[in-house]
């Protein structure tokens, strides 16, 4: 149904084609709700309670996912599609095929497996860390470039409504970091979510509501199907608010070629636009061989991310594929560097376990310790703040 919340925040968003504006299509059919670009004339569905931004052209391709997957296996040459596009919908497919699985088994704050948590452990913690500083005084959009399952739509959610979240904001583990905070609620006045899988999308569609943050939707969260290198934000509506956009727990090292890693960051940058922050978090090549194929993607996250098909060649360049179609390319702190460069950014500090310092104060969630010896070595984040400098 077309809410007036929905009306109104549309508007948040531009069309991914050819950046202009997009309206309802049919004010009067309140069933079918689509946006329509008032230049190219593309049309974008609201479908499982989302707003649907992947580009008719993929859109058809990914309908045709059978057929496609076969494609991709086997190496055809997809005439109709450049390379990019090619890479994309294969990191589509892949992603759609973990969905179901990706919360619980990688993601769930208390449940997931302790490799992958604890490192989200530490990406929280340093996000909510910095945000806490900003929403003193300023006014901030989020976006989570890569949103999956939903992770900071369900932390952020929980701190601007005391309502929501109940069970993590009364376990003791979680208390701390998932409480209300007034500052959040008056503050941060957007929280988006761009996933380019449907499912992950409609999953944590599922999961927020499940978490009683249903009633916030495309009023204070989005859960958006999309793809971040086209994503545009309606820049004129948010000239004033400072954006935070991260991209976290290696999503960047997801983007099967180097051209698409870089993009990603060009996008980043510019949503960041007229002034705001991008937070990057990659693994480190280093562990690539001794953690990286042995236990995590070996052992610990297998049963989501399927078994290891990982080629000579593609371990020699800290690259690992599975059989259910995931890409994984890990970096060094140059590699991260050169790629923040290439994208243009100017002002930003590279971080690996010789210059990450503990975060305090969230001890029962993640301890001093636990971050020294079970996330800097894996770690590598970039951060680098935009401002009216940059064009
Ligand atoms: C490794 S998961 C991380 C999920 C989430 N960022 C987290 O930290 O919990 C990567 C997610 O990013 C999404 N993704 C990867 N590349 C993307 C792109 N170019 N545009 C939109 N979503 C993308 C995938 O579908 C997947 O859900
Ligand atoms: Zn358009």
């Amino acid at each position: 149904m077309i809410t007036p919340a929905l009306y109104k925040n549309t508007s948040i968003v531009e069309c991914p084609i050819c950046g202009s504006s997009l309206n309802f299509k049919d004010k009067s059919n309140n069933r079918q709700i689509e946006l329509l670009c008032s230049k190219c004339n593309a049309d974008f569905p609201f479908e499982n309670g989302s707003l649907n931004l992947i580009p008719p052209k993929i859109r058809a391709e990914i309908c045709a996912k059978g057929i496609l997957t076969r494609k991709i296996k086997d190496g055809f040459h997809l005439g109709k599609l450049t390379k990019d596009e090619h890479d994309l919908i294969s990191g589509i497919l892949a992603s759609d095929n973990m969905a179901k699985q990706y919360f619980r088994n990688v993601v769930h704050p208390t449940d997931a497996a302790w490799s992958a948590r604890s490192y989200e452990r530490f990406e929280d913690i340093f996000v909510i860390q910095y945000l806490d500083k900003l929403l003193k005084d300023k006014k901030v959009v989020f976006i989570d470039a890569g949103s999956g399952p939903g992770r900071y739509l369900l932390l952020l959610g929980s701190k601007i409504s005391a309502d929501s979240c109940k069970e993590l904001k009364k376990n003791p583990e979680t208390g701390i970091l998932y409480r209300y905070d007034s500052s959040y609620e008056r503050n941060l006045s957007h929280i988006i979510g761009i996933d380019y899988s449907m499912e992950m999308t409609s999953h944590s569609a599922k999961l927020l509501r499940r978490y009683g943050l249903g009633y916030c939707f495309y009023d204070r969260i989005f859960p958006i199907n999309g793809i971040v290198q086209n994503f545009h934000l309606n820049h004129r509506m948010f000239e004033d608010t400072y954006k935070v956009i991260v991209c976290t727990f290696q999503t960047l090292g997801n983007q099967e070629n180097h051209d698409l890693q870089v993009q990603l960051l060009k996008s980043m940058k510019n949503l960041a636009k007229p002034h705001g922050t991008i937070i990057v978090s990659v693994f480190n090549k280093k562990l690539f061989k001794s953690f990286g194929l042995k236990t995590f993607y070996g052992r610990e996250v297998k049963k989501t991310v399927g078994d290891i098909v990982t080629s000579k060649e593609d371990e020699d360049n800290f690259i690992l594929r599975t059989t259910k179609g995931v890409y994984s390319k890990w970096f060094s702190k140059g590699e991260l560097e050169g790629l923040f460069k290439e994208a243009g950014l100017t002002n930003y500090s590279i971080m690996d376990e010789d210059s990450l310092s503990p975060i305090s104060g969230y001890e029962q969630y993640l301890k001093k310790e636990e971050q020294e010896r079970e996330v800097f070595p894996r770690a590598i984040l970039g951060l680098a703040e935009i401002g009216h400098e940059d064009k």
